[in-house]
């Protein structure tokens, strides 16, 4: 059985023939109708259970969508109205669910529930997005530079900000997919130490740099995220803003990178934080190329995960 809980726990072969999957599948429904379904399909009798304890609209939206187009149904869940870690243990509720669908995919708080759920759960399990990673939105980045410039190993990646949990998963992905990564942000919000090692282990260390400018300096790609993530605590909010106006991706910033330079967000953005409208709206930026690869990169997940 194959979760998807991480990039850096993927195999790093399965993880290039999803992204290729992804883009093949993304061409065979160019000019469909959005709704229609593909020529495909291997979720035909399956049912995908969809569980939320926070907010969405790109993941909920993209991995429905992507079910259904490939033949398959989904039930959409609420943490809060379920049992899960309140009525009953997460492992009970995996256990549970594993009797009624064939794939669970979850966006939940700690990572420990997402691990608890696949130790316990019979069918595949997907992170949807943990406090500590987003491993399904990087390989819809991954599939948007190459889509845009070709292979991405070798490039020079840099992220603005905060070192949070799409962070994590962009130095997971330097690892397998053999790029260079810098984090320019404030030393307090320095990402975890642990999800540095991986690139560190396969050859690709991180450059951790304080002045902004010269870290996008001859950059192929800059991507940021939102200064408060959904589990920081909005008692949070006025301070992280003070450390990180520095790191906003405005004109200027991205001038300094080549001329070509990719700009990414996962979204959702608060404009003329982390990033200027100029700059999401400008000729650089694949926003929103981004939030559409969530939808081919999941189904190529998804049939990965269910072996179809
Ligand atoms: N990028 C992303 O995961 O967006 P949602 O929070 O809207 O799902
Ligand atoms: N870092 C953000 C990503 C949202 C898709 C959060 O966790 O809220």
């Amino acid at each position: 059985m194959r979760h998807f809980l991480d990039i850096h726990k993927t195999d790093a072969d399965d993880l290039r023939r999803m992204i290729d999957r992804a883009h093949a599948m993304k061409v065979a429904r160019a000019d469909r109708p959005r709704g229609a379904a593909d020529d495909d399909q291997p979720l035909k009798g399956h049912m995908v259970a969809l569980i939320f304890e926070k907010p969405s609209t790109r993941t909920r939206v993209s991995f429905d969508v992507g079910v259904r187009q490939m033949g398959g149904q989904t039930m959409v869940l609420s943490g809060k109205e379920m049992q899960l870690g309140h009525g009953e243990t997460i492992a009970d509720t995996a256990r549970v669910l594993s009797r009624y669908v064939d794939l669970i995919m979850i966006r939940t708080f700690e990572e420990a529930t997402l691990l608890e759920m696949a130790e316990h759960a019979t069918v595949p399990v997907i992170n949807g997005l943990t406090n500590r990673t987003h491993p399904c939105q990087i390989m819809a980045d991954v599939m948007t530079y190459e889509e845009h410039r070709g292979p991405i190993a070798g490039r020079s990646v840099v992220w603005c900000g905060d070192g949070n949990n799409v962070f994590a998963s962009f130095a997971h992905a330097a690892g397998q997919f053999g790029f260079d990564l810098t984090f320019t942000g404030p030393e307090t919000l320095d990402p975890e130490p642990a999800c540095l090692d991986f690139a560190h282990g396969q050859g690709r260390p991180i450059r951790i740099l304080r002045d902004p400018d010269s870290a996008v300096a001859g950059a192929d790609l800059v991507v940021t995220d939102t200064w408060v993530s959904m589990h920081d605590p909005e008692s949070a909010k006025e301070r992280r803003h003070n450390q990180l106006r520095a790191y906003q991706v405005n004109e200027a910033l991205m001038a300094r990178a080549k001329s070509d330079a990719l700009f990414m967000h996962c979204l959702p953005a608060h404009r003329n934080d982390e990033a200027t409208s100029a700059v999401m709206d400008g000729p650089h930026s694949v926003i929103f190329d981004e939030a559409e690869n969530r939808l081919h990169a999941q189904k190529a997940i998804m049939r990965w995960c269910l072996g179809v």
